[in-house]
């Protein structure tokens, strides 16, 4: 698939491995969700533009590279994306952070929005959405839709666990977003969780329920 990444690396791999455990506690747990999003933001954002800027070295005056353009924005969907937002920010500190707040109805799985909040101008900003669970695909198109409605056009979409049917889903609806997925898991099950998965993101990393 065209604008589809599913990450190898080992220590992606093996972190996710470590999320997936249901021993896993709270704080283990959020530090290795901050962590892989570091990991997967480092490639996402292979990308950014650059422009040469004069820099007085000890040594002479040189041009050398720096990002350049309007600030990254980084886009949790609430709440589970927000759990990625500070690995990302340790890559790009000067990152804006929006936020959307989706939950999925827990008979119809479809998404229902409760707060939104971009940063301005966003039609001239790399915008990173971040939701560590790509399942059915509704939320996380719902969150582009949104952010396409607001003029956002510079969209890249990165989940840790993503089911087939997710992945498709939001491929088809926004093929222009390049989409990064840490592990693509086996399939759904009758309640829309991903198999094997690790159960509630949300749950885990904010430790409730
Ligand atoms: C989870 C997860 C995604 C969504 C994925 O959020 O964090 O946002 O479900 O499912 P989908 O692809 O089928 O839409 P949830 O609605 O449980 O809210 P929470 O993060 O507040 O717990
Ligand atoms: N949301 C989650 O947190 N986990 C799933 O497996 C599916 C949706």
């Amino acid at each position: 698939m065209d604008n589809v990444t599913i990450f190898s690396h080992p220590l992606i791999q093996h972190k996710i491995s470590k999320l997936r455990d249901k021993n896993t506690g709270t704080n283990e747990f959020r530090s290795l969700i901050e962590e892989i999003a570091m990991l997967m933001g480092y490639e996402a954002l292979r990308d950014l533009p650059l422009e040469d800027v004069e820099v007085e070295t000890p040594i002479e005056t040189c041009m050398t590279p720096m990002i350049a353009g309007k600030k990254l924005a980084i886009v949790p969907i609430l709440r589970a994306g927000l759990g990625m937002v500070n690995g990302i920010l340790a890559l790009v500190p000067s990152a804006k952070v929006g936020h959307i707040g989706l939950y999925r109805d827990e008979e119809t799985h479809e998404p229902h929005e409760y707060y939104c909040k971009l940063p301005s101008p966003i039609d001239q900003r790399t915008i990173v959405v971040t939701d560590p669970m790509l399942a059915t695909g509704g939320s996380g198109v719902a969150a582009v839709d949104f952010i396409k409605e607001h003029g956002g056009r510079h969209i890249k979409f990165m989940s840790i666990i993503a089911a087939p049917e997710g992945l498709k889903r939001l491929h088809e609806a926004h093929p222009d977003i390049h989409i990064y997925v840490g592990h693509l898991d086996r399939c759904l099950n009758e309640n829309a969780y991903i198999c094997p998965g690790l159960g509630d993101a949300g749950d885990r990393i904010f430790g409730t329920k």
